[in-house]
């Protein structure tokens, strides 16, 4: 159905991809398996036309051989892609953002519209309403007016990048069924995610790229993950979560009873030395909780005390200066400054390490920002290098990088592992152990099941901005923490 032959692109000092090829069947779910700036992304930017690659490459549907693409040349040959953190800021509804800039010859009306939009709904199971405004709809949901548009349209090859990302573990579920569906009408399903357990679960086959060159294509019932990630890191991995052996000491950290931005009532302690997660659901309010923290959001009532004192968290500075570091979950809105380089964003919040007599010290900055560079092996040319530039998983490494520099004493993850590649993951969760066994304290946010049993010495269930409970490791079970999760 899609050809891809000797597809090459080159950046300044990277290549992207270099001369690929791979073949995508139809009606196949088709995963693209790869670290960070493997080229995954750009591969598939290439196919719907939003970049060219250099020439001398091919892109072949059916009989049609083109040098390169564009968004339209795309569209017609029936490509649609789901991008990875859609944003419909628009102030359509569902029913016009699913049909805008069709041409049917002629006009529909807004009930003519919504009736369309129902009856595709109900083949596919989808619960909207085609006349509510698509910018109040959950990232879950946007991403399913994402998918409808693109059925409408008669997509005959979809491309997900990172679909599962923003979803909670019902709406995973949700997807997988759509994703079915499609294949059942001879859609061409090319998958992209960090996820192993979801490769393994819908896809049929698997291509590995690894630094911008294909490795191997394979079926997924003749392979194994040890396999697979040894095809995308070059070599032998350990994925079993490291073991600590750190003390737990004083209490660093303490709310009591924070109220405000959509959570209620959260009371805690956290030891130095300790990893203490928190679980739930999405929308439970692990992440409100945080930014209350971390001065990113005001809480209505309640305390923060840290090494015993009470302190006033009034924006992110203070907490800062209170030795409270955030890493967000959202690195584009709240996490780095994309338009700038890789080095600035990383002094950011250290600006008083590197400020003497009121200038900053431009070669301990360039220290700085080279030593994570190599801690959290960001993939990049160099640090002068702007961070919109870089793929989405090395973004996270500099938003990452950023709060770690300031040192604090108390560190939030929030799903520090999100859209991360299995060789990092184990750096960062070899990273916390080294944060904690220098008796920093660290609270870890994740929806990854395994990621939160693996690495917690305690968990705190959240359900609908409550406290549901708390775990202690000898209880620690996936069952347990769905349990309280959801409310039961
Ligand atoms: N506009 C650009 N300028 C310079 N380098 C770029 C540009 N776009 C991409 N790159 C580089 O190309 C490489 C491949 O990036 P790509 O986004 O395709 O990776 P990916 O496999 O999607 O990674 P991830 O899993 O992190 O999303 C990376 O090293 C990236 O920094
Ligand atoms: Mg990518």
């Amino acid at each position: 159905m899609l050809k891809l032959e000797h597809i090459t692109k080159t950046y300044p000092g990277v290549t992207a991809l270099n001369d690929v090829s791979l073949t995508f069947e139809q009606g196949e779910i088709h995963a693209i398996l790869g670290e960070n700036g493997a080229g995954k992304s750009t591969l598939i930017k290439i196919i719907a036309g939003a970049i060219n690659p250099d020439p001398g490459g091919k892109i072949i549907f059916d009989d049609k051989i083109y040098t390169q693409m564009t968004p339209a040349l795309s569209a017609q040959n029936g490509v649609a892609v789901i991008y990875q953190d859609i944003n419909l800021v628009t102030p359509m509804t569902v029913a016009e953002n699913i049909y805008i800039g069709r041409n049917f010859g002629h006009i529909y009306s807004k009930r003519r519209l919504n009736k369309m939009a129902r009856e595709l709904f109900e083949e596919f199971g989808f619960n909207l309403d085609p006349a509510s405004p698509v910018e109040r709809l959950s990232p879950a949901n946007q991403q399913m007016v994402e998918i409808a548009r693109a059925i409408s349209n008669n997509a005959r090859i979809m491309i997900m990048d990172e679909p599962t990302a923003p979803l909670a573990v019902n709406e995973v579920e949700m997807l997988f069924d759509i994703i079915a569906k499609l294949k059942d009408r001879g859609v061409t399903v090319i998958y992209i995610s960090h996820r192993m357990e979801e490769v393994f679960r819908i896809t049929e086959r698997i291509s590995v790229l690894r630094d911008g060159q294909f490795v191997q294509s394979l079926n997924t019932k003749d392979t194994n993950r040890q396999e697979l990630v040894k095809l995308m890191v070059g070599r032998e991995l350990n994925e079993s979560f490291p073991v600590r052996k750190t003390p737990v000491g004083d209490v660093v950290l303490e709310a009591r009873d924070l109220t405000g931005n959509s959570v209620e009532h959260i009371s805690f302690q956290l030891r130095r030395g300790e990893i203490l997660g928190f679980a739930g659901l999405v929308g439970s309010g692990r992440s409100e909780t945080m930014e209350l923290i971390a001065g990113a959001k005001k809480p209505d009532s309640g305390e923060i005390w840290v090494n015993g004192k009470k302190i006033n968290v009034t924006s992110p500075a203070v907490a800062i200066a209170h030795g409270i570091g955030l890493i967000p979950e959202d690195r584009k809105e709240q996490g780095c400054i994309l338009f700038n380089t890789v080095k600035f964003n990383t002094s950011l919040s250290a600006m008083r390490k590197l400020t003497k007599c009121g200038f900053i010290s431009g070669r301990k900055n360039t220290a700085m920002a080279e030593k994570y560079r190599e801690d959290l092996r960001i993939k990049v040319p160099s640090v002068n290098q702007m961070v919109v530039n870089l793929s989405g998983g090395n973004q996270q490494k500099v938003v990452l990088a950023k709060t770690l520099a300031a040192d604090p004493d108390v560190i939030i993850f929030d799903e520090p592992t999100k859209g991360i590649d299995v060789g990092a993951k184990q750096e960062i969760y070899n990273l916390m152990n080294e944060l904690v066994a220098q008796g920093k304290a660290i609270i870890m946010v994740s929806s990854d099941m395994e990621e939160i049993l693996g690495m917690s010495d305690r968990i705190i269930v959240l359900c609908e901005g409550l406290m549901a409970g708390e775990l202690p490791r000898e209880r620690f079970s996936q069952e347990n923490v769905l349990h309280m999760a959801s409310g039961l």
